[in-house]
């Protein structure tokens, strides 16, 4: 068994090992311009000075008017590599805005330092780090995402994540969106990371550029505790209800709704609709009543989504707010 679970732990790092483009992070980061201000970041899954998180911080440190940005990597003791996880040690970068940046060699002045541990993100070093933060800001390991954001919030933390939005409908992590207390960014899709060589092609879903290679992955998002002016938006499809056009399931009393532009605006009942409307989720519009997922173990599951014995894909239960 521990040889399984082993070999089970180890692929899991390597599907971890995607890394985020700095487009990405701008796009969205443009958006929460006011709440960093005055703001101590920590970035604590990144290879500090391959990290594009800790790249784009630096470069804004002065227009964001940031206070400090700390980035520790996991298992890694060279800054100017990804992570390979083969060592039991880790670096870490601390930037206070006292050296100047204005171009890309500027970031090898920034003194690197040695963690005690692997640099874990529940290792007692880095949730000091944690303790002197603001904000959290970084992709996660995905396949951690059930501990990691559950950590984030038990230690009362102001985030702002990457991740997949099948993240947001397991039992250890739907809570936090169903009482309201996490929710989705402004940007969201299929979006290509880095990878490193080693990554096996097995699908289109792999490209390589200028010698450098790239997966494509689905359904990313943000999830974040700070402030997202969209939430507040009303979404409108212009669709009424008519029972012809709307099935319900099989063993749920709600309606199954496959695409997010389909929603009826006047349909009063339970309805299930895909997982990207958490994307579009204003809870002042709609109230989350729970999941159709796998219908075990987990208390807002409440079926497995069927209509008329076809499966459907995860579905969120939402109601219309009178
Ligand atoms: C999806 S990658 C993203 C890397 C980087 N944050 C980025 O966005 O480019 C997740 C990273 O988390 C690191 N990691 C895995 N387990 C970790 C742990 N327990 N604590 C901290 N970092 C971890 C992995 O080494 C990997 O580099």
């Amino acid at each position: 068994m521990g040889g399984n679970s082993n070999l089970q732990d180890s692929r899991n790092a390597r599907a971890d090992e995607f890394y985020t483009p700095l487009s990405l992070i701008e796009n969205e980061l443009k958006n929460y311009k006011k709440q960093f201000e005055g703001k101590t970041i920590l970035c604590n899954c990144d290879d500090p000075r391959v990290s594009n998180f800790f790249r784009y911080f630096v470069m804004q440190f002065e227009s964001l008017g940031l206070k400090k940005v700390i980035a520790t990597c996991y298992k890694n003791n060279n800054p100017d590599l990804f992570s390979t996880e083969e060592t039991e040690k880790a670096v870490y970068l601390e930037y206070d805005g006292s050296i100047k940046y204005s171009r890309e060699e500027d970031f090898e002045k920034i003194p690197c330092k040695e963690l005690k541990g692997n640099g874990d993100y529940k290792s007692s070093e880095c949730i000091k780090f944690l303790d002197e933060s603001d904000i959290v800001c970084t992709n996660p390991p995905f396949s951690k995402m059930k501990n990691f954001l559950p950590f984030l919030m038990e230690k009362n933390k102001k985030f702002l994540i990457l991740g997949n939005l099948n993240h947001a409908t397991w039992v250890e992590t739907f809570p936090y969106f169903f009482e309201n207390k996490v929710w989705c960014g402004y940007t969201d899709g299929h979006f290509w990371f880095q990878v490193p060589d080693s990554y096996e092609e097995k699908s289109t879903d792999y490209k390589m550029v200028d010698g450098i290679k790239y997966r494509r992955m689905g359904n990313i998002c943000w999830f974040t505790n700070l402030e997202v002016a969209k939430r507040h938006e009303i979404l409108e499809t212009g669709k009424k209800f008519n029972p012809e056009n709307y099935q319900k399931y099989d063993s749920y009393d709600a309606i199954d709704i496959g695409k997010n532009v389909d929603i009826p605006m006047d349909y009063d009942g339970v309805m299930g609709v895909p997982i990207t409307f958490l994307t579009k989720h204003n809870p002042e519009q709609f109230k989350l009543i729970g999941e159709l997922h796998t219908g075990k173990g987990n208390p807002y599951d409440f079926a497995f989504p069927k209509v008329n014995g076809k499966n459907k894909y995860v579905r969120l239960l939402i109601q219309r707010r009178k």
